[in-house]
């Protein structure tokens, strides 16, 4: 495509969705009829997968469409380099950072394969994280420490007690964990199961002051959903998942690497055109042919969210987040499982039906109802996890609210 040709079909997506978004503000109604959620279904687990406009899809089409009219010019030949390298410096302004700091990969567990197999660990080391984590951000740290020698100490979180913990008291827990030998800190920024929004800078000063080398953050709830600052928290790696939140295509990721950080870090994917990257961050996404109509589209969807407007986007889901606590408040059987306030929170958050089994009830309010979300058992959990995105309704969550209150 020329470049022209990229342009307009960017332009297009914009006046796709022009219809909601004016400079008095979104219509939040209309916005929802840019999307092909089916009627029947009532989403709330945008947490586990995002869905995207109608107008983003189209153009992903219209790229793949395309490529397959010429493949080596659009893979190989170079004719999309300049909207790669657009997405990369969209994505890097959304987490501001620089883009040469930005890795364009597949998702957030990709970007932490990256870190598990590259960074420079072994005997004596020590990685460190809580249950908190996501077998995302976790499983292939314990398959390099059996591959290489070093250690991995997952601890206990006292996640029953996050309805009433502080970001103190979240950098107080992970504080008294490091050890001497902990190289590596890894966290969620916003953890996926009562959706607490860690604080990124004290975390990061804290693990450096105590001799950790390494701070990786687990950011897949975070980017799109919640404005974010990279570059000024301190952490050195951080990988997200734009099909989340930001409302992007299946399998685009993108991976913050600390420019200071990258020298330390060995590439994961070996590729015989590797050595023109070297000393760029383009040697931690070059893994072969890659799909660019998923890159180009990826650029679509960070253009729509900057025309959105994070502030906007943001007070939206926090708008959405206060009528479900005070509907939440306001029925007795149903009781709030995630932090109070809204600093410490985020679009993902949890709450108790007393007398119901969660991951049962789950089950039938899906088969019943229509309903889609997580629902979340074990010995300190039976909780049922809410993720809106914008599009989401208060009539949808009044909805929820009054059958959950039933079961
Ligand atoms: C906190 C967290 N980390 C990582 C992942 C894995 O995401 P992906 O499959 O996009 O790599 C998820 C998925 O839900 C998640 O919630």
């Amino acid at each position: 495509m020329s470049d022209d040709g990229c342009q307009c079909s960017s332009l297009r997506v914009l006046k796709a969705l022009a219809s909601s978004i004016t400079q008095s503000g979104v219509d939040w109604d209309e916005l929802a009829r840019a999307y092909d959620l089916a009627p029947e279904i009532l989403y709330l687990n945008h947490a586990s997968i995002g869905t995207i406009p109608r107008a983003i899809a189209s153009a992903r089409h219209r790229y793949l469409d395309l490529c397959e009219t010429n493949p080596w010019l659009y893979i190989w030949g170079g004719a999309w380099e300049k909207e790669r390298q657009d997405t990369r410096r969209r994505a890097a302004a959304l987490m501001r950072c620089d883009a040469d700091e930005v890795a364009i990969t597949h998702n957030t567990t990709e970007g932490i394969n990256v870190l598990a197999q590259g960074l420079p660990l072994g005997p004596g080391d020590e990685v460190l994280f809580s249950s908190m984590n996501h077998p995302g951000a976790s499983v292939c740290w314990q398959q390099q420490a059996a591959r290489r020698g070093f250690k991995v100490r997952r601890f206990e979180f006292p996640v029953a007690e996050a309805d009433s913990m502080s970001a103190d008291d979240i950098a107080a827990i992970y504080r008294e964990q490091v050890r001497d030998a902990t190289r590596v800190l890894v966290f969620p920024h916003v953890d996926n199961i009562v959706g607490f929004r860690y604080p990124l800078r004290q975390m990061a000063s804290m693990a450096h002051e105590l001799g950790v080398e390494f701070v990786v953050v687990d950011a897949a709830q975070a980017v799109g959903m919640i404005p974010v600052d990279v570059g000024a928290s301190g952490v050195d790696f951080y990988a997200t998942s734009p099909h989340k939140w930001l409302q992007a295509p299946k399998g685009t990721g993108l991976l913050y690497l600390r420019k200071a950080m990258q020298e330390r870090v060995q590439p994961m994917w070996t590729t015989w055109g590797q050595a023109r990257w070297k000393g760029t961050v383009r040697v931690f996404e070059d893994y072969g042919t890659r799909g660019m109509p998923e890159v180009l589209a990826l650029g679509d969807a960070l253009r729509f969210h900057d025309e959105l407007g994070e502030r906007r986007k943001h007070a939206r889901l926090r708008d959405l987040w206060e009528h479900t606590r005070a509907l939440v408040d306001a029925t007795l059987r149903i009781r709030w499982r995630s932090p109070r306030d809204w600093k410490s929170s985020s679009s993902l958050y949890a709450v108790e039906v007393g007398g119901v089994n969660a991951p049962e009830a789950g089950q039938r309010l899906y088969e019943q109802h229509g309903i889609v979300l997580r629902a979340f058992g074990g010995a300190e959990l039976n909780t049922f996890r809410l993720s809106p995105n914008v599009m989401t309704s208060k009539k949808q969550i009044e909805r929820v609210v009054r059958i959950a209150a039933a079961l």
